[in-house]
């Protein structure tokens, strides 16, 4: 591991076997933005896979790290709970900032109640229906990228293609869709501790999003041919139309950072992942049926979400550890993803696998992604239509990624590739 890159605080990224277990320290985004996580994670699965982490910038938190103890903790919401007056799920607390209450960061029964309004948009019959707008939105999309000229894969094709979607899922005016892009990335930015005016303003743009959503709930809100989009769902649904108007915007900044950097930052990630397989590409190219199983390896590859974090509700015994009452406690699904115990060759992106969507990337229990059916489903298109086009040569990886600096949404800033004429 590379001594000179420096570490957020300034300091350099040790050798992850050289230091003591009890100074490992998972939620530095610069282990993640440097891509160096990997060994910390290998460590602590073998020798403390229940690792208690004094903390920094977050406070104590233990890290699991092992695929069983993370499914044994996601289970069991009776113990392990998501409420964001405890602090909510990701490693820094909810109370913190900006108090926006959404169905990801509540218990039953709240929680059941809420997820059950807007699941409807991703049954299978509306499944269907949207996999004709995706696939013709994605060939026209992909027919317009140069050949033999390197170009922003992130930009030209992940953004767009997932920005659109949500444009679709909301019925968003089009023209503005790329307000959803910006929200989501301010949403799920966070800023650094103590920086007041980066905080003020990222208030600003998400009373913004608010004012905006408002409006377009107010414009459905009572319509009698109700559309079948996410805002009407809400608008309308029993347990969600009278809402505080702070719950609407958190919900629907769920939704929005839901179904954008995680499918965003698969269809980068698996190009990426096939660029440094080149065997597994030219599997894909000899076998494009191969897109079904290779899917749910890029989910488990990427990992989109590194992690999920709950509350203990109670004192509580987890791989041999004494969990108290209140610890934050949290699930590295990424680390899970590569637990070789469970799955074999974790450690390796293997596009045919016997059980593909054998991994943790969407979590498991009450909280399971509402859309992982979804995400599946764009994804294949996306790859389907690729391999339309350019049956024979592969879309080139020509520069480093630019990785996202941040412990919870495992992603790129930019790929540069060229497709070669
Ligand atoms: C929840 C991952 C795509 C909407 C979650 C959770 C994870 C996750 C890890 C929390 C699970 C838990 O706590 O046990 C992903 C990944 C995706 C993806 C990896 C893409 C590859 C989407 C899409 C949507 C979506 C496309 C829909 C628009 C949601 C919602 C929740 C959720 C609403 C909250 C569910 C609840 O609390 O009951 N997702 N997601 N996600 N996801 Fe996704």
């Amino acid at each position: 591991m590379s001594e000179a890159i420096l570490t957020t605080n300034g300091g350099p990224i040790v050798d992850a076997y050289a230091i003591p277990l009890d100074e490992i320290d998972l939620s530095d985004p610069e282990l993640f933005r440097t891509n160096s996580i990997w060994p910390y994670f290998e460590r602590l699965r073998n020798e403390d896979p229940v690792h208690y982490c004094k903390g920094g910038d977050y406070g104590p938190f233990w890290s699991v790290t092992k695929y069983n103890d993370i499914m044994h903790v996601d289970t069991n919401h009776a113990i392990y709970s998501s409420e964001a007056t405890l602090g909510g799920v990701a490693l820094r607390d909810q109370t913190e900032g900006f108090f926006l209450p959404m169905f990801i960061m509540m218990d039953p029964p709240k929680h059941d109640a809420q997820r059950k309004v807007v699941s409807p948009i991703v049954a299978p019959g509306n499944l269907a229906i949207l996999e004709g707008t995706i696939r013709e939105r994605a060939g026209k999309i992909l027919d317009s990228l140069p050949i033999n000229e390197t170009f922003d894969w992130v930009d030209r094709v992940s953004i767009e293609l997932t920005t659109q979607m949500l444009a679709t899922l909301f019925d968003f005016p089009w023209d503005e869709r790329r307000k959803l892009t910006r929200w989501s990335d301010v949403a799920s930015a966070g800023t650094s501790y103590g920086d007041e005016e980066a905080e003020k303003a990222r208030r600003a743009e998400l009373l913004e999003c608010a004012a905006y959503f408002s409006e377009l709930w107010n414009q459905r809100v009572n319509a009698t041919e109700p559309g079948d989009d996410l805002i009407t769902m809400l608008a309308q649904g029993e347990a969600t139309k009278n809402m505080e108007p702070m719950e609407y915007l958190g919900n629907i900044l769920l939704l929005i950072v839901g179904g954008n950097d995680t499918t965003r930052n698969s269809i980068t990630g698996g190009l990426l992942a096939l660029n440094e397989n080149p065997d597994q590409y030219k599997k894909l190219r000899d076998n494009p049926t191969l897109v079904e199983s290779m899917v749910p390896e890029i989910i488990r590859w990427q990992t989109p979400l590194s992690h999920m974090r709950r509350t203990a509700l109670e004192d509580t015994e987890l791989g041999g550890k004494q969990i108290k009452k209140g610890d934050k406690v949290v699930m590295w699904y990424v680390s899970g993803n590569r637990d070789e115990e469970v799955i074999e060759n974790a450690n390796s992106f293997i596009i045919d696998r016997d059980r593909p969507r054998q991994h943790l990337s969407f979590g498991f229990g009450i909280h399971r992604c509402v859309g992982n059916r979804l995400a599946e489903m764009q994804l294949r298109v996306v790859w389907e239509e690729i391999l339309k086009r350019w049956p024979a040569t592969p879309i080139e990886v020509v520069g480093e990624p630019e990785r996202i600096s941040s412990n919870l949404i495992k992603g790129y800033a930019s790929l540069p590739v060229r497709i070669p004429g």
